[in-house]
């Protein structure tokens, strides 16, 4: 991509686990020739070093200390993703069960959320067309996006995209308690429940995901638009 030729796009997508964000910002991160970041993700990375390095959520001051200096590299490419770690990819990891059930608990820590949103920050001026997804992107990291939407979604449908996810690994009840519990914990760290001024809802439970993308672009400023 050309950054010189193409004028500056942001957009800020927040919402629940198994709502559709990581989809449809990948696929609308392609359509218009976007870099991607996945917040949740370093929120992840950040549990995976820690957990490594046995430093529980409630050290806080450690925890604090190891995100102000985490080696980690993220790609913002929307069709090739990975995490380093000192330089080791721990992508794979990302997505384990163990991880998901213990990001919200460092996720909480104020100061920690604090550093790694300066991170995102540094990361959207450099990218110049970027579309980030994760919980607080629309109100705390990007305010002044310029679209910024509230992906929801029934909770029994995100349940059952994540069942479908797992292929089988997880059964029903399992899936429904890990859904709902990490969306109570989040809840307490950022607001992606109800759409803050001028943020777009768009509620994709009864809606395919080539319908969520279509939405997206349609509400992307025209002149901003620029199709790969
Ligand atoms: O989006 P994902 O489910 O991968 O996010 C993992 C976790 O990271 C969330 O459950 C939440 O605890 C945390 N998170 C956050 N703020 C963000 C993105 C993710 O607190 N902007």
């Amino acid at each position: 991509m050309n950054a010189a030729k193409r004028p500056a796009l942001v957009i800020a997508v927040d919402g629940p686990s198994g709502a559709g964000k990581s989809s449809t910002s990948r696929e609308v991160a392609t359509r218009l020739d976007c870099c991607y970041l996945d917040s949740g993700s370093m929120y992840r990375a950040l549990t995976v070093w820690c957990s490594d390095h046995g430093i529980p959520a409630d050290d806080e001051e450690a925890v604090i200390t190891a995100t102000a200096q985490l080696p980690m590299e993220i790609t913002t490419s929307p069709k090739q993703f990975a995490i380093r770690l000192d330089g080791v990819d721990i992508t794979e990891r990302l997505h384990q069960p163990e991880v998901s059930g213990m990001v919200s608990g460092y996720a909480r820590i104020r100061a920690a959320r604090n550093l790694l949103n300066s991170r995102m920050r540094e990361i959207i001026t450099n990218a110049g067309r970027i579309i980030v997804e994760g919980r607080d992107i629309t109100t705390v990291v990007a305010p002044d996006a310029d679209l910024r939407i509230l992906l929801q979604a029934d909770p029994q449908r995100r349940i059952a995209r994540r069942e479908a996810e797992l292929a089988g690994a997880a059964d029903t009840k399992t899936v429904t308690e890990q859904v709902i519990g990490r969306d109570a914990a989040d809840a307490e760290s950022s607001e992606f429940e109800t759409a803050a001024n001028g943020v777009v809802l768009i509620d994709s439970s009864e809606l395919t995901l080539e319908q969520v993308v279509e939405k997206v672009i349609e509400l992307v400023p025209e002149e901003l638009r620029t199709p790969a």
